[in-house]
């Protein structure tokens, strides 16, 4: 809209100006924490030079940190009297993993500066340097994130994607979070490195008609369709899943999307054209990639003095 009302106009000018001020910086610890980043880039490097796929696991842990409440360390958060935290909720029970790793990474960046970097930043660098650890693309990290005191079990339930969802619910999923359906296409790209269980996929694998045969196959060989084997593991690429490239994309044009959602992306939809171009543009996918990763850590980040920057990644001060 054309501004013709200039004192509104300008107060607006002030308004939003004020609100970017509270937001975040790259350089926020640049004098507070120097040591932050290459502390958290060295354990990062461990962890996945130890188990490649902790680098998947820990660029899980921040989406599903900023999907609940934005990004502020709530995921981390045991349980305690007064909440019960997001650890058990459907999407994350007996699946999210790398907690130890924070602790550690926060131990050792604890070590350098005392309570200075906020666990929220942690997991922003962590998932950053995951992915660069895989051979994924870089992006520039917005820091200043605060640590909420409390976390939300229904909201985690709610918030976080089912892999039953079909386009239309995965689209409004990210709408709501101010992403837009590219981010999202692009975000899914994550699933070229990782694991699901075989309770994410049963269905897909022995009742969907949109998955070639051949993938179907042999992953019913390692998750049978009743009596167990709930938590055997796939790939989530069907090939390797320490890699990350575009390999996912090119999956999901052969239908060889391992979960529902993962397949809703190119069936017959309106980001079939974008899957298309990801899956022979490897450099459109990596920069559609990194510019999501930065707005989803953009998502309402406590700043400023909401929130606190927490000693123990697991629980409040
Ligand atoms: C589009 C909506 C999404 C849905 C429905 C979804 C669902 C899932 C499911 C069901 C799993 C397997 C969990 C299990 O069986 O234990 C998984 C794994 C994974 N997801 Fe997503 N996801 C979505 C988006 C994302 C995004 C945006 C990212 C990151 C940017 C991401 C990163 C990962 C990674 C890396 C894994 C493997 C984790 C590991 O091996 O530990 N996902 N996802």
């Amino acid at each position: 809209m054309a501004c013709n009302h200039r004192p509104p106009c300008l107060l607006a000018f002030f308004f939003f100006a004020a609100i970017a001020s509270a937001q975040l910086s790259s350089t926020f610890y640049s004098t507070s924490c120097p040591l932050a980043i290459q502390t958290i880039r060295q354990a990062v490097r461990a962890a996945v030079a130890k188990e490649a796929r902790m680098g998947a696991s820990l660029l899980r842990l921040h989406f599903h940190d900023c999907f609940v409440n934005g990004c502020d360390g709530s995921v981390l958060l045991d349980d305690t009297p007064s909440f019960t935290g997001e650890k058990t909720a459907v999407p994350n029970n007996n699946s999210l993993r790398g907690f130890d790793v924070i602790d550690n990474i926060k131990s050792q960046v604890e070590a350098v500066c005392k309570q200075v970097v906020s666990c929220a930043d942690i997991l922003a660098v962590a998932a950053r340097e995951s992915v660069a650890a895989l051979g994924g693309p870089p992006w520039t990290v917005q820091l200043g994130r605060r640590d909420a005191t409390t976390a939300s079990l229904d909201a985690a339930n709610t918030e976080i994607p089912s892999p039953k969802s079909d386009l239309d619910d995965l689209i409004s999923a990210y709408s709501k979070k101010g992403l837009s359906t590219t981010d999202m296409v692009a975000l899914s790209g994550a699933h070229t490195i990782g694991q699901a269980r075989c309770i994410s996929f049963r269905d897909r694998i022995y009742n969907e008609t949109s998955i070639d045969s051949s993938l179907a196959t042999s992953r019913q060989s390692n998750c049978p369709s009743s009596g167990g084997g709930d938590d055997n593991l796939s790939p989530l690429d069907a090939v390797t899943c320490t890699l990350f490239d575009n390999f996912y994309f090119r999956n999901l044009v052969k239908k060889k999307g391992l979960l529902h959602s993962d397949q809703q992306l190119f069936g017959g939809g309106s980001t079939d054209s974008l899957v298309t171009t990801y899956s022979t543009n490897t450099a459109r996918f990596f920069s559609d990639f990194a510019a999501a990763m930065v707005k989803m850590g953009n998502i309402s980040p406590l700043t400023g003095t909401d929130g606190e920057v927490r000693l123990n990644c697991r629980k409040t001060n």
